[in-house]
């Protein structure tokens, strides 16, 4: 077959500072999808791209472009609105947890595909695999069934939707170019929005521990994903969240999960709590549900019925003890005074050498791996207090792990002022 552009001049185009016609960038997209644009030439776009930039018509054609690569799903059969949230990846960040069932226990349907954990942010998946018994990967049929006799699913994205970004990130992992804004927001939204949701909040998160880390690139990512969500018919806002320090008290698998159910039963850590309550007005408000209390169903027992339905109609047992690491070893404060800071990357780190999380694709977790913490930011502590209790399978891991958290733990002397986790908010209404 003829090809109707080269790569080489489109690539030319983007170098010079030009922008790409709708036309070349259809092409681009689909052309490296069938394995005719090669890897080196899309990655010398890829990085032409960083460094130029593009406009919002080229972002919302390559997002186009991605969606069309694949499937597109369609929930109107279920007969509710639909509602999804994304997090850019952050420690800790353990939400979609207690958000789905909660929100679904409204009449809201909550579709999370959801993928698994690489490099220092965990995965969903792996956290919901440490309940024994639950499925990740469902078919369609059985992901119809579970949206619509419990309104809430967490499952393994198919490999169906948006194959051109599965391409593309594997190439911008290895090719310094993940960093670009276009990029990211056609990527994270391409998924998205061929999943069929008609709403989505993004939790754009900001920090040592996210992506961004500067506010102002993160507003920037923020509005560039809520005005492709718009263009699409998607209604989009985002939450700008702070990740310097880790959500909650705990950084793994099964810690993680047990903290979730913690906030599902009314408890758990005043952030992990607010942001899910945040979250999810966000959520009710775009499916016409403004006037709903999302606190009430934490504290009265509603998202906890929807939060067991969910896990069992996957096969889990909502009432199974969870796994514990088989090792721990605390970590103690250095000296009396405040913790001014609790890193969020060295946390991530530490938990993610201490078998919470995976190298490469593929490898295995552990389910009782992580971190768990004592003191957070703003707390008083005396020499030799445990701040933090690490956990592991494998002891012989705890040196790289405190490596990791050198620094990571600063006391100091003084308060420091309670901060909202939710920043800023991004989006019409
Ligand atoms: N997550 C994605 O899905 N894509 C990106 O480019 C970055 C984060």
């Amino acid at each position: 077959m003829t090809e109707r552009h080269d790569a080489v001049d489109v690539i030319r185009t983007k170098r010079d500072g030009g922008r790409l016609s709708d036309d070349q960038i259809d092409w681009v997209v689909d052309a490296y999808t069938r394995g005719v644009v090669a890897d080196e030439q899309m990655s010398a776009l890829a990085m032409a791209i960083l460094l130029v930039g593009m406009d919002g018509e080229e972002i919302s054609r390559w997002t186009a472009a991605m969606i069309a690569s694949g499937e597109r799903m369609d929930f109107s059969s279920i007969g509710r609105p639909t509602a999804d949230k994304h997090s850019t990846g952050g420690v800790g960040d353990k939400i979609t947890l207690p958000l789905a069932p909660l929100v679904a226990s409204f009449g809201v349907a909550v579709p999370q595909l959801s993928g698994r954990g690489l490099g220092h942010t965990g995965g969903t998946l792996d956290k919901l695999e440490s309940i024994p018994g639950w499925r990740a990967s469902l078919t369609n049929d059985e992901l119809f069934g579970v949206l619509g006799d419990v309104g809430a699913v967490i499952c393994a994205a198919g490999s169906g939707l948006a194959p051109a970004d599965k391409k593309l990130y594997a190439l911008r992992d290895t090719t310094g170019t993940v960093e670009a804004i276009p990029l990211i927001a056609s990527s994270i939204m391409s998924k998205k929005i061929a999943e069929g949701t008609d709403s989505l909040v993004l939790d754009v998160k900001v920090g040592s521990g996210a992506f961004m880390k500067d506010i102002d690139r993160a507003r920037e990512l923020a509005r560039t994903m809520v005005g492709l969500g718009e263009r699409a018919g998607v209604a989009t806002t985002a939450l700008v969240t702070d990740m310097s320090t880790p959500l909650g008290r705990t950084v793994g698998n099964a810690l993680e999960v047990r903290e979730s159910v913690e906030v599902l039963a009314g408890g758990g850590p005043d952030d992990v709590r607010e942001l899910t309550i945040a979250l999810a007005a966000e959520m009710l408000a775009a499916a016409g549900r403004a006037d709903e209390d999302p606190a009430a169903a934490l504290d009265d027992g509603r998202a906890m019925d929807s939060w067991r339905r969910m896990i069992a109609a996957q096969g889990g047992d909502p009432d199974a003890p969870l796994p514990t690491a088989t090792h721990t070893q605390v970590v103690t404060a250095p000296s009396d005074g405040v913790v001014t800071s609790l890193d969020a990357y060295g946390v991530g780190v530490a938990a993610w050498r201490l078998g919470a999380g995976r190298a490469r694709q593929g490898d295995s977790v552990q389910a009782g791996a992580g971190v768990e913490i004592h003191a957070r930011v703003g707390d008083a502590v005396s020499a030799g207090d445990p701040v933090l209790t690490l956990h592991t399978d494998t002891p012989e891991r705890f040196a790289r792990a405190e490596e990791a958290l050198e620094g990571a733990i600063e006391i100091g002397a003084g308060t420091s002022e309670p901060r909202s986790v939710v920043l800023e908010r991004i989006g019409a209404r």
